[in-house]
C-alpha cells in the first residue's frame, strides 16, 4: 500500500505542475509543434496511468476519463478507480480542484474498499489518506507530502453544500436544505467535490447532499471514482455517507460509471437525512 500512496503522491506532484503550466488548461488548439495540446484532465489521467502502472501489486484501474477498466498486471491485487481532475472546469477560473482515489482488493466494490484517498489542488496542495480507521492529512512541502494531522468529524457541523439544480430537487429535499439554513448552518458550495468535502471534514463538520433529482434520478457523482472514496473516508474520520436509504458502500455498481444520489457529513445531519428520506 505505501508504493500506492507513493505513487498517488507523485502523480499529485506532477498533475500540479501540469496545471500551473500556463498553456495547456482547456485548450483544444494545437501547439507549436502542430500537436493537439492534451486537455488537462486526460493529461492527468495518464500521469496517474503511468505512475501506477509500475506497481507490481495494481491489478486493474479504472478511471472517470476512461470508458472501461485496464488490466495492468494479472498477478496483482489492488483495484484502484480514480477521477483524475475532478472539477476540472473550475481550472479556468482559478478555483481549487483535486484527484479522487478508491482502492479496492479483489474487485470493485464499496465493500471491498481498503483505502480511499484525495489531493486539493489549492492555494496549497494537501492530501489526505484513509485507511485502517484513520483518515491522514500531508501537506506538499519543498517538493516532498509532510504529515500534518489526523482528520476527525464532529458529531455535529455547521457547514452546508447543498448540490445539483434546486428546481429539480424533490419537494422534500428542498424543505430539509431550508430548514438546516433556517437554523444558521453556513452555505459553503464551489462546485468542487474536492474542495467543498475537504471544506466539511477540515472545519469538522456539516453536510455535502447531491440528491436524486428530476434532471438527474441518480444523482450525478460516479460510485467508484467519486462516491465510494469520500464515503470511505468520511465513515472512517467518524462521520456517515449514505445514498437516502443506508450506507453509500453497501451499493454495488453494475457499471464503471454508475452514479448515485449521495450524502456526506457529521452524524447528526446525515441522521437527519435518513429520517426525512424514510418518511418520502
Ligand atoms: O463531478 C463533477 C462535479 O464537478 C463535482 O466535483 C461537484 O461536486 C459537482 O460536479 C457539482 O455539480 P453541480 O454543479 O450540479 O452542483
Amino acid at each position: 500500500m505505501n508504493t500506492i500512496l507513493e505513487a498517488i503522491q507523485k502523480s499529485a506532484i506532477r498533475i500540479k505542475h501540469a496545471i500551473d503550466v500556463k498553456d495547456i488548461g482547456y485548450s483544444q488548439e494545437q501547439n507549436s509543434s502542430g500537436e493537439t495540446q492534451l486537455q488537462l484532465d486526460i493529461q492527468s489521467d495518464l500521469i496517474i496511468e503511468e505512475e501506477l502502472s509500475r506497481i507490481e501489486t495494481v491489478h486493474t484501474i479504472a478511471s472517470e476519463e476512461k470508458e472501461h477498466p485496464m488490466v495492468l498486471n494479472e498477478k496483482g491485487h489492488y483495484y484502484i478507480a480514480f477521477d483524475p481532475l475532478d472539477g476540472s472546469s473550475l481550472v479556468d477560473v482559478n478555483l481549487s480542484v483535486g484527484s479522487i482515489f478508491g482502492i479496492y482488493e479483489g474487485e470493485f466494490s464499496g465493500e471491498k474498499m481498503v483505502a480511499a484517498c484525495y489531493v486539493v489542488y489549492g492555494p496549497r496542495v494537501e492530501l489526505v489518506f484513509a485507511q485502517y480507521g484513520k483518515v491522514s492529512l500531508y501537506l506538499l512541502q519543498n517538493g516532498v507530502f509532510e504529515y500534518v494531522k489526523e482528520i476527525q468529524l464532529n458529531v455535529k457541523g455547521k457547514i452546508m453544500a447543498p448540490g445539483g439544480t434546486q428546481q429539480c430537487w424533490p419537494a422534500y429535499h428542498k424543505q430539509m436544505i431550508d430548514s438546516f439554513f433556517a437554523r444558521g448552518y453556513r452555505l459553503r458550495y464551489s462546485g468542487g467535490m474536492v474542495p467543498d468535502l475537504h471544506q466539511i471534514l477540515l472545519k469538522g463538520g456539516g453536510l455535502f447532499s447531491y440528491p436524486g433529482a428530476s434532471d438527474k434520478p441518480e444523482g450525478k457523482l460516479r460510485m467508484l471514482f467519486e462516491v465510494f472514496p469520500f464515503a470511505f473516508i468520511f465513515e472512517t474520520a467518524g462521520g456517515k455517507a449514505v445514498d437516502g436509504k443506508g450506507d453509500v458502500l453497501e451499493k454495488t455498481p453494475r457499471h464503471v460509471h454508475d452514479t448515485s444520489p449521495c450524502f456526506f457529513g457529521s452524524n447528526d445531519e446525515v441522521n437527519e437525512v435518513l429520517s426525512v428520506y424514510a418518511a418520502h
